[in-house]
């Protein structure tokens, strides 16, 4: 489907038929069920997305203790021109665009540098996403812009040829840190295999780091991320008429040494009974069980380079901070 929504220069296009709609909710239905039902319990982390969720998000991004965006944000200030420079005109792919906010440097850098460019952003919200195409549309009046609604695997497939030189597939928060291991390669080979010799991809990934840094940057000291946390529930009782009762559970974010990654967890504070009347469930959780709702990996660059490579795209430039906290790997596809 498409809807345009002003003339000419921004387009909003939905990627999901109703055959895929209803695959995709089964499926959700069942993962949320073997989540729940096997040891240790586990819920998918894209249930921490709903409006309020979105919103606890932002605010995340804003903490003092959580450093990456503002780190990454640092680091794009910084290079974006430079980026600009090494890619030159292109079409402009963001993953999960979200709010669209760090995207601003890199459009501001192509403009500075009189590069054209193509923005497309894409994300699973259709109103994040509208609202913020049509923000950009009013502060960048000559931007093309066409927006995704849908999944990353429902872009990719779907992206078409672009009539600019190149283009850049970004994805920035380290959000790939959200993804399990073998999730991410899968999601590597789709990227180069959608990108064309001579493409870009750029990826935000936050590093290695004291323990005790990363474990306050998911445990803020103002509880936002505990409210991020528990969100999920509110959100699985909303979508499956469930009685999850928020508040006898609680949030706790462990560093795993041995893993890289921050899990992040709900921990049921009694023995209890949840029920998920749509899913037809019943849930018994003991006192301390604990559900892993995400985790956050944190990255080695070179690592991450010699994986990259695997997949045919060549480090062109790693662009980190001072304290070497996040990196942004820009990289070539050779094949
Ligand atoms: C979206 N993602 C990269 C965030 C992260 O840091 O892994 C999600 C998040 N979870 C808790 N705080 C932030």
């Amino acid at each position: 489907m498409l809807i345009q929504l002003s003339k000419g220069q921004l387009e909003i296009t939905y990627l999901a038929t109703l055959e895929t709609l209803n695959n995709t909710e089964n499926q959700e239905d069942q993962e949320v069920k073997n989540g729940l039902t096997k040891c240790p319990k586990t819920l998918p982390s894209k249930y921490f997305y709903d409006a309020r969720g979105s919103e606890l998000f932002e605010q995340i991004c804003e903490l003092p203790e959580y450093y990456p965006t503002r780190t990454e944000a640092w680091i794009l200030q910084e290079y974006a021109k430079e980026i600009a420079q090494i890619t030159g005109a292109c079409e402009l792919v963001e993953l999960g665009s979200g709010s669209s906010t760090k995207t601003r440097l890199l459009l501001d850098a192509y403009q500075t540098q009189e590069e054209l460019c193509k923005y497309v952003p894409i994300d699973v919200s259709e109103s994040i996403l509208k609202d913020s195409a049509i923000q950009l549309q009013k502060d960048y009046p000559s931007l093309q812009i066409q927006g995704l609604v849908g999944t990353y695997n429902q872009a990719l497939t779907q992206l078409k040829a672009t009539s600019l030189p190149g283009r850049m597939i970004f994805f920035l928060g380290s959000s790939i840190g959200n993804f399990s291991p073998s999730d991410c390669n899968h999601f590597l080979n789709k990227i180069t295999e959608v990108l064309e010799i001579g493409d870009y991809f750029l990826l935000g990934i936050d590093l290695q780091k004291p323990q005790s840094i990363l474990e306050d940057a998911y445990n803020d000291s103002q509880g936002v991320t505990a409210a991020f946390n528990l969100n999920m529930l509110s959100h699985l009782n909303q979508k499956y008429q469930g009685d999850f009762d928020l508040n006898l559970f609680a949030h706790q974010a462990i560093y795993n040494t041995e893993e890289n990654q921050i899990e992040m967890y709900l921990i049921s504070q009694q023995i209890q009974v949840v029920n998920l009347k749509n899913l037809d469930l019943t849930v018994k959780l003991e006192k301390n069980e604990m559900i892993l709702t995400e985790i956050s990996r944190k990255f080695n660059l070179n690592q991450v380079k010699k994986q990259l490579e695997t997949k045919g795209l060549k480090t062109i430039k790693i662009f980190t901070d001072p304290q070497n906290w996040f990196g942004l790997i820009l990289c070539q596809v050779i094949k």
